[in-house]
């Protein structure tokens, strides 16, 4: 990877520094990072196993627009015996503990991400192990939040340029997070970390590459769509499912993401449930966005002294 100058500290939810701000992270840096801690190694554990991780994900499921995506019992439960197999280091499933108590938002969201790109891993990867591989990408691909602080994920009127730069470090974050635990820097979890935000016409961050890995691709749309249809502390509302969908396939047409994947979505909305490549989508917009929306506004700078919150 080139070289990319880190505004904010790396640190574990244990408090040990990896990386203070303005360091720079390379390759080889990361490495020395991974190469320091060596004899630290972490004891993998399946993910629906721990705490209550298995009873959250069915109980999120039952609500729309999940329970008409997951409708299907026989659908369910050949996911869920796909999930079974999926295993985690002990402290990225600690960083599930940490969500959970402190941002029930990130917490729900890693989870439904998980589900929701699983089953549109089935139908758009015909290879088992890819699909597994993928599904161990879900819940973390935010695990970088645990660097951002909490008033930050919270907040509800817009971001300053200072707290936006320091919600998108959640990525470079959890890349040097995951790549830490896992003890590789080419695990495709950390990958999905990095790049889970850059979009296929480059407009994307933190590098603004373009997407181009079709499995990062899938994390992506599941990603935005949960972002859009769950509730976030900066909009009045949820997006109905309708205008969620509108919204991703205008994100399609601009080419930020790709046809196939947003297909696959839209296909498990259908009651047919035709093969996504037989999809037709409508070009028409009906749907009508939340009334208070403040994402991607940037607001004047604070002193952190006057901050309330
Ligand atoms: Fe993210
Ligand atoms: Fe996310």
């Amino acid at each position: 990877m080139p070289g990319l100058t880190l505004q904010h500290p790396i640190h574990t939810l244990d408090n040990q520094l990896l990386f203070p701000s303005g360091a720079l992270l390379t390759k080889e840096t990361l490495n020395a990072v991974i190469y320091s801690h060596r004899a630290d190694s972490y004891q993998m554990y399946p993910l629906l196993l721990y705490g209550s991780v298995q009873e959250d994900c069915l109980d999120f499921l039952r609500f729309p627009p999940y329970a008409t995506i997951f409708q299907d019992k026989k659908q369910i439960d050949g996911l869920f015996n796909l999930l079974e197999t999926v295993r985690f280091p002990i402290p990225i499933l600690q960083s599930l503990d940490y969500f959970k108590r402190h941002d029930l938002f990130t917490y729900t969201h890693v989870l439904m991400v998980f589900a929701l790109s699983t089953l549109l891993a089935k139908d758009l990867i015909p290879d088992y192990e890819e699909c597994i591989r993928l599904s161990a990408t879900g819940p973390t691909h935010d695990t970088g939040k645990v660097c951002v602080p909490l008033h930050i994920l919270k907040k509800t009127t817009p971001l300053t340029k200072t707290e936006r730069g320091f919600l998108e470090h959640h990525a470079a974050a959890g890349y040097v997070l995951l790549s830490y635990y896992y003890k590789n820097t080419q695990h495709l979890a950390c990958k999905v970390a990095l790049d889970h935000h850059e979009r296929r016409d480059g407009s994307g961050y933190p590098r603004g590459i373009p997407l181009k890995d079709p499995l990062v691709e899938i994390i992506a749309v599941s990603d935005i769509y949960d972002a859009l249809i769950m509730p976030r502390p900066y909009r009045s509302s949820a997006y109905d499912n309708r205008t969620a969908l509108e919204e991703i396939t205008e994100m399609a047409k601009q080419n930020k993401v790709g046809w196939d994947v947003v297909k696959a979505l839209i296909a498990h909305h259908r009651k047919a449930h035709p093969p996504y490549k037989e999809m037709t989508i409508s070009a028409e917009k009906r749907g009508t966005p939340p009334s208070y929306n403040v994402y991607g506004m940037i607001a004047e700078e604070i002193d952190p002294k006057d901050r309330t919150e």
